[in-house]
């Protein structure tokens, strides 16, 4: 008799402490691994959710209860449910990176991957430049970014010399985005001011496309609203050839975390996100708190028309690879990121897929499995090896909710579907 009360009991206790902690866990930050409180409560989140669902209490004789129904339920929600099938690679672990970085970004230019910026922890964010030499896979050759440069959610593109730098995040936590933007000459490694953005924009879709610096989507000043506008400038070798950024066709869908390429002379973007993390209102540090975002995977397209076209959709919703992507034999390869929230968890879930667009038959592919689920990782590739560095990892295998900020550099063989 008291055996099954007790149970009840027990599946009771856990199911209420469980609510709290999600409830705990919907309005905290639990996305850095930095704040030690927040992560205990979003490690033990997923075991309790499966033990209440699916397992026996450990006073229980073991004795199936037939609960049919909940195992179904455990298998559908366990916390790796979106995980797509993929190739297993072989990976090699190449030098880490001198600094963890979230949230920066990355341009290859011939052998060199320049890293820019991104969080080192969540209240630090570094203002430096990274490089590192797929000739000989060293880094080195750090140097200081300007001061007034935003630290994290850039929007950045190259001509194979200049790289601009448009907007981005300034400062730690979630303060909001500035609209200051430059150019980096790579051949002399030095810093131009360049025409500020009309609005200051968080993680905008950049590229250089016709002779122009194209720039659009983001998030709002407050991180979190979709900002759907489109602008572009002319640009030649570094300068800009216009006073000002003219409006162009607005995106038709917003949002920050996507990637934006230029292929054959055709602009895509990406995947992405509505809403991000927000500055807690009042909050003297401009702590981060979460809010309700919609990850996509629609892909669309602008050609010599002018007017969006639709595209086939990604494999599932992605977002975060803002500069974890290449274009490798006329396909655009897509690393990590994240997809939509684990639905009762609702924490974040990182992706651990790699993805191939393939432009000549328009078809997506999954080409391989990542040594863990990563996001806002930085990518580049040399000589028939892909590599990445960089983002925010899984918790491990079985949890794909983000923890820890990498500076680890790996590498694989890229087998791409021709
Ligand atoms: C790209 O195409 C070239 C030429 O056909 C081929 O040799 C190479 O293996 C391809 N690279 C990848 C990663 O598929």
């Amino acid at each position: 008799m008291a055996r099954p009360t007790g149970k009840q009991n027990y599946g009771r206790v856990v199911l209420v402490s469980c609510l709290a902690l999600l409830a705990a866990g919907l309005v905290a930050d639990f996305l850095w691994a930095s704040s030690h409180r927040f992560s205990s409560i979003g490690m033990s989140l997923p075991s309790s959710v499966t033990t209440v669902i699916g397992q026996l209490p450990p006073n229980s004789n073991g004795k199936d209860t037939g609960k049919k129904k909940d195992k179904v339920r455990e298998r559908k929600l366990s916390a790796t449910f979106q995980d797509l099938a993929a190739p297993e690679l072989k990976w090699e672990k190449m030098a880490a990176a001198p600094v963890p970085r979230l949230d920066g970004a990355a341009i290859q230019i011939r052998n060199f991957l320049y890293v820019f910026a991104g969080y080192g922890t969540i209240d630090i964010v570094h203002s430096h430049v990274d490089i590192y030499n797929f000739v000989d896979n060293t880094w080195g050759g750090r140097f200081d970014m300007p001061k007034e440069m935003a630290h994290s959610h850039l929007g950045m593109v190259t001509d194979g010399r200049y790289i601009y730098i448009v907007t981005g995040q300034y400062g730690p936590q979630c303060r909001g985005p500035t609209a200051k933007t430059f150019v980096l000459d790579t051949d002399t490694n030095t810093w131009s001011d360049f025409v500020p953005l009309p609005v200051p924009r968080y993680a905008p879709a950049t590229q250089l496309w016709r002779g122009r610096l194209h720039v659009m989507g983001g998030s709002k000043e407050n991180r979190h609203t979709p900002g759907l506008e489109h602008w572009s400038i002319g640009v030649k070798d570094g300068k800009a050839m216009e006073k000002e950024w003219r409006s162009e066709i607005p995106i038709p869908r917003g949002g920050p975390h996507r990637a934006c390429v230029v292929v054959d002379d055709r602009l895509f973007v990406i995947g992405g996100q509505e809403g991000d993390f927000m500055a807690k209102p009042g909050s003297p540090i401009f702590k981060c708190s979460r809010r309700m975002e919609v990850v996509f995977s629609d892909v669309y397209m602008l050609d010599e028309e002018m007017k969006w076209k639709v595209m086939p959709s990604m494999p599932k919703p992605d977002s975060h690879f803002e500069f974890a992507w290449k274009v490798v034999n006329n396909s655009i390869v897509i690393v990590g990121g994240t997809t939509e929230k684990h639905p009762e968890t609702k924490k974040m879930v990182l992706v651990g897929e790699i993805f191939q667009f393939n432009l000549n038959t328009m078809k997506w592919y999954v080409i391989g499995k990542l040594p863990y689920r990563v996001k806002t990782t930085l990518v580049g590739y040399w000589e028939g090896q892909l590599y990445f560095t960089s983002g925010q990892r899984d918790k491990g295998p079985d949890d794909p909710a983000p923890r820890k900020v990498m500076a680890d550099m790996w590498r694989t063989k890229l087998i791409l579907n021709p």
